[in-house]
């Protein structure tokens, strides 16, 4: 793995040591180990669009592993006045070990790591979030044990992060049930290249059906940053897409419920199935910070020192 752009940079071992990993990394946080890993290490962090989770774990996450983490703003670096995408990466990646990038469209993070001579990880594009699918992934597997016997069923819109988890049910074996309203589909190119890889993918138009065998429901917002425009249209389409205790009825007793935050509350999710008991959404935000420590280690630590 030289670049973290897409679950699909991805081979199914790399996929699973960077688990194996986290997992580690876990609980030594938990035990209050103190390690140096990426001491001396520094990651560039660019956003083009606000961030929570994304900005602190990954700030937290050089720190803990010994290193420096810089937040540049968009606007507050010369991109924002047209400085080319190919100067910036060759300058930053000759200051910096590695960098993590949040951008409107997945174009401007390839031009990047086209030009970069240090790795660079997607912080979330238009087309993928593959750092939120691998804390996903960590949180299913501490719930699940295990990802071959599960159905994942997908409510709402088959954005980014839908994107990047059939990619991940590609190569994890899970099967995937996904449930859009017409015209909100997952990217088809990538739907394509997951059933290459052997994946489980299944549509069905009503939510009520998808949810029937599903272990895992998992939901996104209906609007994604930069879909601003089109909220009121979307809030209409989306009638009847709504993950609600209703919903949860027909699933199975078991079932547990993701989404990746930022919610919006009464929206694609209630506020009842939030604060509920399926819902395992704090665990996944929180494994955002140990999934994220292990993909920096694999592209910028010495791997005799971690394992
Ligand atoms: N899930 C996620 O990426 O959250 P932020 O937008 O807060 O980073
Ligand atoms: N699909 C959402 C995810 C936010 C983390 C968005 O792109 O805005």
């Amino acid at each position: 793995m030289k670049h973290l752009l897409s679950i699909a940079d991805l081979s199914r071992d790399e996929l699973f040591e960077l688990l194996k990993l986290a997992e580690k990394l876990k609980e030594e946080r938990y035990k209050g180990i103190v390690t140096d890993y990426l001491k001396n290490k520094s990651l560039a962090m660019i956003f083009e669009l606000p961030s929570t989770r994304t900005r602190v774990s990954f700030e937290v996450a050089m720190s803990d592993l010994g290193g420096h983490a810089l937040y540049l703003g968009w606007n507050e670096l010369q991109l924002g006045r047209g400085e080319p995408i190919k100067d910036t990466a060759r300058v930053l990646s000759r200051y910096v070990h590695a960098v993590m990038m949040r951008v409107r469209d997945h174009s401007t993070i390839k031009e990047f790591a086209k030009h970069s001579m240090v790795p660079v990880i997607n912080g979330l594009s238009n087309l993928e979030h593959p750092c939120q699918i691998l804390a996903d992934l960590l949180t299913i597997y501490e719930y699940r044990g295990d990802f071959r016997d599960v159905t994942l069923a997908w409510v709402g819109d088959g954005n980014n992060v839908c994107n990047s988890m059939i990619l991940a049910s590609a190569l994890t074996g899970m099967k995937m049930v996904i449930s859009t309203p017409e015209n909100y589909e997952p990217n088809a190119k990538i739907v394509e290249k997951a059933k290459e890889m052997g994946g489980k993918i299944l549509f069905v138009r009503d939510p009520k059906k998808a949810v029937e065998e599903a272990d895992v429901i998992y939901t996104d917002v209906w609007t994604s940053m930069g879909q601003e425009d089109e909220k009121n249209r979307r809030l209409a389409d989306f009638r009847g897409y709504q993950v609600s205790d209703d919903l949860l009825k027909l699933s199975k007793d078991d079932v547990v419920v993701m989404h990746c935050m930022p919610a919006h509350r009464g929206e694609e999710i209630t506020d009842e199935v939030i604060e509920g008991k399926h819902s395992i959404i704090f665990d996944q935000a929180e494994n955002r910070l140990h999934a994220q420590k292990a993909v920096l280690l694999k592209l910028m630590g010495r791997e005799d020192e971690i394992y």
